[in-house]
């Protein structure tokens, strides 16, 4: 369902070439809950860049549902993108002007789906996350495990095709990490959508279907 085949980048800097994927190969299967173990600097969010077709590979391919991203126009890239992916950040990443419902309504509102549909998926996304008492609360006015918890129901809203976490609990302390993970796994579950998070979390990797581990540049499978 995703293919991924010897994928590299290079990043030019200065004199100095850095190469952070160096010929990366997986498969991943829908519905799987894929963890990426790696140093910092050994290529994860550039490995999620890729496959979330926000920068593109010097060499190699993604293959998501048949289509080949590198194939695709930008428009139609943007689309997919809205359509069948979902990103949740180390930090949150909320409009600070929108309130929890408005946030995790506004991958629908792209999508072009009516508003009272919106709002009621975007309800019971909140629910299903333990933030049904905090609808209008605005980012600033939530705790960083909360705040992480409207960026999951947002990533889950119109259930895409996959979600990509990078480091989802980095920022947050143990409980409310776990926490996390459980939400993730069980959307993961329910709904049937692949998760794949980059994470130095022990809980995330118990959780997993399938740990990959990558390092300067390479991958390796457990
Ligand atoms: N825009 C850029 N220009 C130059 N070098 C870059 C750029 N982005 C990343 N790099 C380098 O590429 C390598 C991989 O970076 P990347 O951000 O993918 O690592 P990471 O595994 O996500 O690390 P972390 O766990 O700290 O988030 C690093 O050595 C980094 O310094
Ligand atoms: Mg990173």
């Amino acid at each position: 369902m995703i293919v991924i085949k010897d994928l590299v980048k290079e990043y030019k800097k200065n004199d100095n070439i850095i190469r952070a994927l160096n010929g990366v190969t997986i498969t991943i299967n829908l519905g799987e809950y894929i963890s990426i173990m790696g140093p910092s600097g050994s290529g994860k969010t550039t490995l999620f860049n890729i496959i979330g077709g926000l920068d593109v590979a010097d060499s190699g391919t993604v293959e998501i549902a048949g289509l080949k991203l590198n194939k695709l126009k930008m428009n139609d890239l943007a689309w997919f993108r809205c359509f069948h992916l979902g990103y949740i950040f180390q930090t949150f990443n909320l409009i600070p002007t929108l309130s929890a419902l408005e946030n995790v309504m506004l991958p629908s509102k792209l999508q072009g789906v009516v508003n009272l549909k919106a709002m009621d998926e975007a309800t019971k996304l909140l629910e299903a996350v333990g933030l049904a008492d905090r609808l209008d609360h605005l980012p600033g006015e939530l705790s960083g495990g909360q705040q992480q918890r409207v960026a999951i129901a947002r990533a889950f809203i119109g259930t895409p095709k996959i979600i990509l976490a990078d480091e989802p609990t980095g920022n947050l302390d143990q409980v409310s990490g776990k926490n996390i993970i459980d939400i993730l796994h069980r959307l993961n579950r329910e709904k049937n959508v692949t998760v794949i998070t980059a994470t130095h979390d022990e809980a995330m990797l118990e959780v997993s279907d399938r740990v990959m581990h990558l390092d300067d540049g390479e991958m390796t499978i457990s």
